[in-house]
C-alpha cells in the first residue's frame, strides 16, 4: 500500500505542477490584460491585496469545514487555532511576509515595465533554492544549481522577446521599483521555504487550516498597509474605487493562485513551483503570439529551449538519485 500510496502522490505532485502552470499563464496574461486598458480610476493595490487575503481565507473555512462534519467545524476551528496560540504563531511569520511582498509586487510593477519587472522577479528561482539549502537543509548538487542558471537565462530570454519595451511613464523610478522586486524575491523565497517546513514538520494541521491560521495575521496586516499608505484615496473615493470585473477576476485569480502555491508547496516543493512557474511564462508567451499577434522570434525559441532543458537537467539528477534509493532500498 505504501508503493499505491506514493504514486497517488506522485499523480497529485505532476497534477498541481500541470495545474499551477496553466494557472499562472493566465494569471500572467490577466494582469497583463488589466495593465493595457487605459482606465481613468486605477484600483488601489493595497485593497487588491487585502481582498485577495479575505478571498482566501473564505475559501480555506470552506474547505476546513469539508474535512470536518458542521459539529466539529467550529470547535475544531477553535482547538488549532485559539487554544494553541504558540502554534498559530508559527505561521504568522510567513504570513506577514507574504503581505509585505504581495505589496512589494504591487509597487514594482507600477515602476519598472514588463520585461525587467518579470525578468528580475525571477530571482525567486535563486531564493527559494539558497533557503532550500540553509534552512531545509536539502543539498543541491552542480548539476542541479547549473539547471537553475540556465533556467534564469532560459526565462530571461524569453520575456526580453515577450515584451517590447514601453516608453517611460511619468513619475516612474526604475530604481524604486528594482529595489521592490529584489527585497520581494527574497521575502518570496524566505516565506516559501518557511511555510514548507512548517507544513511538512510534525504538526499534524492540514493545509487548509495552515492558510486559515495565516489569515488570521494577513487580514489585519494588509488592511494596516491600507490605512498607511492609501487611507486618504480610500476615505474620498471609497474602498473599491476603480473595481470593476477584470480587477475582481484578477484579485479572485491571484487568490486561486496562492492557494495553488500552497498546494504545490505540499505535495512538491518550492523550487518545483518555480519550474512550473518559468513554463507558465513561456506558455502565456505562445498564448500572446495568437491572442495579440505576436511573432517568434529566434531569441524566443532558443529561451524556450532551455527553459525545457533546465527542467529536464535539474529533475534528471532527481530521478538518478531515487534510482539509487531504490536500488539501495532493494539491497
Ligand atoms: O511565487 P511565490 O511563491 O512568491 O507566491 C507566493 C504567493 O502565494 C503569495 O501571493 C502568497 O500570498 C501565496 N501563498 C498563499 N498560501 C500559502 C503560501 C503562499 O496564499 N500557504
Amino acid at each position: 500500500s505504501i508503493g499505491r500510496e506514493s504514486q497517488s502522490n506522485r499523480n497529485m505532485k505532476t497534477a498541481i505542477l500541470i495545474w499551477l502552470t496553466l494557472q499562472n499563464s493566465i494569471h500572467t496574461l490577466l494582469i497583463r490584460y488589466s495593465r493595457a486598458r487605459e482606465v481613468e480610476d486605477m484600483f488601489v493595490s493595497t485593497v487588491a491585496v487585502w481582498l485577495t487575503e479575505v478571498i482566501k481565507c473564505i475559501i480555506c473555512l470552506f474547505l476546513v469545514a469539508q474535512e470536518e462534519t458542521p459539529r466539529r467545524f467550529l470547535s475544531s476551528l477553535r482547538a488549532q487555532i485559539i487554544e494553541q496560540p504558540y502554534d498559530t504563531l508559527k505561521v504568522c511569520i510567513p504570513a506577514m511576509i507574504y503581505i509585505v511582498q504581495n505589496n512589494l509586487f504591487y509597487v514594482a510593477a507600477s515602476h519598472l515595465d514588463a520585461a525587467t519587472f518579470m525578468i528580475t522577479s525571477q530571482l525567486k528561482i535563486f531564493t527559494a533554492a539558497i533557503f532550500t539549502v540553509i534552512i531545509l537543509r536539502r543539498s543541491l548538487n552542480q548539476t542541479q544549481w547549473f539547471a537553475l542558471g540556465v533556467l534564469f537565462i532560459g526565462v530571461s530570454l524569453v520575456q526580453l522577446q515577450g515584451t517590447s519595451s514601453t516608453a517611460k511613464i511619468a513619475g516612474e523610478s526604475p530604481l524604486v521599483g528594482f529595489i521592490a522586486v529584489v527585497v520581494a524575491c527574497c521575502l518570496s523565497g524566505f516565506a516559501g521555504i518557511y511555510f514548507e517546513k512548517i507544513l511538512k514538520g510534525s504538526a499534524p494541521v492540514s493545509l487548509w487550516m495552515r492558510n486559515v491560521q495565516m489569515a488570521v495575521f494577513a487580514i489585519p496586516s494588509s488592511f494596516l498597509a491600507i490605512y498607511v499608505s492609501d487611507s486618504e484615496t480610500v476615505t474620498t473615493k471609497g474602498l473599491l474605487y476603480g473595481f470593476d470585473s477584470i480587477v475582481w477576476l484578477t484579485v479572485l485569480w491571484y487568490g486561486i493562485g496562492g492557494l495553488s502555491v500552497a498546494v504545490c508547496i505540499k505535495y512538491a516543493d518550492n523550487i518545483a513551483k518555480n519550474f512550473a512557474t518559468s513554463v507558465a511564462i513561456v506558455l502565456s508567451t505562445i498564448g500572446s503570439m495568437f491572442l495579440f499577434d505576436f511573432i517568434p522570434s529566434l531569441t524566443f525559441i532558443f529561451g524556450a529551449s532551455l527553459v525545457i532543458f533546465s527542467i529536464f537537467l535539474y529533475s534528471s539528477h532527481q530521478s538518478m538519485v531515487s534510482a539509487l534509493n531504490r536500488l539501495r532500498g532493494d539491497v
